[in-house]
């Protein structure tokens, strides 16, 4: 089968996977979307009260678009246009995911396991931005949107390949990040975004 028609569906399944979603309902029996900035992801779960919820949501979130990109790098071994827009489709399944009405998360966990699976040195400096400007603020969304905009900077140094498709893949995956934080920037610049580990309702 041809591996574009195989991995970016697939990638789009895997991506969609709402884990924060499944793990709250199973184990709290609530909806996190009822609570606190109403996100899927790791950092709204953690903010519930239940930290190792996010922890399991961090990983599945992160090793769900991650296995997405390697089993693309499997199919066509070093084809970078297939492993990016592979990527893309991952991310843009958590964003829009199909079981949630196409209403999912701000994929920063889903764009680092791609990273991680695109190129471990360009994930390992696009996380050190994000440890740096979270540790300075506690903002994980600021971190998140910095951290994921310097990653076509250094995907484009450490990838093997720049293809039009490999350099508009790459921007594409920080600009939807950015989009999807649209409320968190409303609140940060209303400065009223909570910090990680700060118990403050969100706004
Ligand atoms: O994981 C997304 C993060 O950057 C922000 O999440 O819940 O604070 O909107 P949240």
């Amino acid at each position: 089968m041809n591996p574009w028609l195989l991995s970016i569906p697939l990638a789009y399944l895997l991506g969609s996977i709402p884990f924060g979603y499944l793990l709250v309902k199973i184990f709290r029996h609530e909806d996190i979307r009822a609570t606190g900035s109403g996100n899927i992801g790791a950092t709204n779960v953690a903010r519930s009260g239940a930290k190792g919820l996010g922890i399991a949501t961090l990983l599945l979130d992160v090793g769900k678009s991650f296995l997405a990109v390697k089993i693309a790098l499997h199919l066509a071994p070093g084809n970078y246009d297939l492993a990016v827009i592979t990527a893309v489709a991952a991310i843009v399944g958590h964003v829009f995911p199909i079981w949630l009405g196409f209403r999912g998360g701000k994929g920063v966990a889903s764009a680092l396991g791609v990273m991680l699976a695109l190129s471990l040195a360009a994930a390992a400096c696009t996380f050190g931005i994000f440890l740096v400007i979270f540790l300075l603020t506690r903002y994980v969304s600021l971190a998140s949107m910095i951290g994921s905009a310097t990653f076509p900077l250094f995907g484009l140094y450490f990838l093997p390949q720049r293809t039009p498709l490999v350099i508009a893949g790459l921007i594409f995956i920080p600009l939807l990040v950015i989009v999807k934080h649209h409320e968190n920037i409303r609140r940060l610049l209303a400065g009223t975004e909570s910090r990680f580990g700060k118990k403050k309702a969100v706004a």
